[in-house]
């Protein structure tokens, strides 16, 4: 894969992303590592994330591996965005919460033992990075200059977490995972809530059908992949999802895009 042209529009940034090693996750750090952002990468599979840092260079870029539902972890992730990119000061402030996995099958037919892992890295996960990486945000602007007109406005801060389009209508096909996936979408229109009033947007994206390793992880039968991506191909790309990420990021700290969701466009439900 061709490594994007260098734009500055994120430079001032410390990212972390989880779950870096594939997929929609790899597709976004490509992409804010193109808008010139220092990134933190996440994932278990280590020497996947080694071979992505190779490819991009690594002044900007290194790398956490582990378990994304690790409170250690995250806080290793986090530490290492302060220290590597932030001079031991400033704390990430572009967190994309990303890591997860699917699971074929409902509440009555999906493989009770895989329950676990997923809740724990799709919902736990979730809530525990948002919030570590929400109290480091929070420091930034103490509540006493939160209304003191533009001091906020100077530090754009986001946490930016991938849904799903099952977390909001009913999976025919996997509904066990999707209601992992209305649990974040409650974590994150809470954090929203609770951390918007201090100049922190916590955004909701909502991905349909992306082609990834995510449908081999979920254990689709690929037979019945193929005929959904005939059916209402072309289907998204990760670089579909990521570009959605600087968009999000992008704008001034004072605009808020709080959700995308975001379908192939011949896909009709869910
Ligand atoms: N693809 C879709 O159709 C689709 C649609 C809607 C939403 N989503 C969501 O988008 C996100 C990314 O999915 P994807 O399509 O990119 O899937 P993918 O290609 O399977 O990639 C998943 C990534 O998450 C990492 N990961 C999984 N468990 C982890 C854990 N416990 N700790 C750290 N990293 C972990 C994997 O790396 P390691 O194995 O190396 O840890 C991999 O980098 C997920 O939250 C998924 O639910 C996907």
């Amino acid at each position: 894969m061709q490594t994007p042209l260098k734009s500055t529009l994120l430079k001032n940034r410390i990212a972390v992303v989880t779950g870096a090693s594939a997929g929609i996750g790899e597709a976004i750090a490509r992409e804010i590592v193109s808008h010139g952002g220092p990134t933190v990468l996440n994932a278990r599979r280590e020497a996947r994330l080694h071979e992505l840092i190779g490819e991009l260079g690594p002044e900007d870029i290194t790398a956490v591996a582990g378990d994304a539902s690790s409170e250690s972890v995250i806080e290793r992730m986090l530490d290492v965005a302060r220290h590597t990119f932030g001079a031991g000061h400033r704390d990430a402030d572009l967190v994309v919460v990303n890591a997860g996995r699917g699971l074929n099958g409902s509440v009555m037919t999906s493989d009770t033992a895989q329950w676990e892992e997923m809740v724990r890295t799709n919902l736990l996960g979730a809530a525990r990075l948002i919030r570590a990486a929400g109290l480091r945000m929070l420091k930034v602007v103490p509540d006493a200059e939160i209304n003191q007109k533009g001091a906020w406005l100077k530090s754009p801060r986001d946490i930016i977490v991938i849904g799903s389009t099952v977390g909001r209508n009913v999976s025919p096909f996997s509904s066990m995972y999707g209601a992992t996936k209305f649990g974040v979408h409650g974590l994150v229109e809470g954090a929203r809530r609770e951390l918007g009033p201090k100049g922190i947007r916590v955004t909701l994206i909502e991905p349909a059908f992306v082609r990834s390793e995510f449908q081999g992880v979920a254990g689709y039968d690929p037979k019945w992949i193929e005929g959904v991506w005939e059916r209402i191909g072309p289907v998204l790309e990760p670089a579909d999802i990521a570009r959605m990420v600087s968009f999000i990021a992008g704008q001034p700290a004072g605009v808020h895009v709080s959700d995308i969701l975001v379908r192939p466009t011949r896909q009709d439900y869910p």
